[in-house]
């Protein structure tokens, strides 16, 4: 039923708003993915906490009440283009009942970690 949907917005790197239905327990990143969203780059990694492509940006008050970061994500995350303070990794936050009618923008450049490493 339309009761379990939560309703989160994404603004993309052009600025441009979508609004999509998402169940409660997907990841930012599945909703990205399973609605086709036009955010370009986004999860390079799959959700692996390899790549920081699933960087968000977060309204305070939501940001606020977010699970806490496991090592893992906050080491990525420090790598991040464009970090703010109330920046997450998409693929490590889950959507709740409480994120109806949040927004999450993605920054205007994302950085693919993955290969950082080589050369
Ligand atoms: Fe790569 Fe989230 S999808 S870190």
């Amino acid at each position: 039923t339309s009761e379990d949907k939560v309703t989160i917005h994404f603004i993309n790197q052009a600025g441009i708003k979508a609004t999509t239905s998402v169940t409660e327990g997907e990841t930012l990143l599945d909703v990205v993915v399973k609605k086709n969203l036009d955010i370009s780059g986004f999860g390079a990694c799959e959700g692996t906490l390899a790549c920081s492509t699933c960087h968000c940006i977060f309204d305070k008050t939501f940001y606020e009440n977010l699970e806490p970061m496991v090592d893992e994500e906050m080491d990525m995350l420090d790598l991040a283009y464009g970090l703010t303070k109330t920046s997450r990794l998409g693929c490590q936050v889950t959507v709740r009942k409480w994120m109806d009618g949040m927004t999450v923008e993605v920054p205007q450049e994302t950085r693919d970690l993955r290969g950082a490493n080589d050369s």
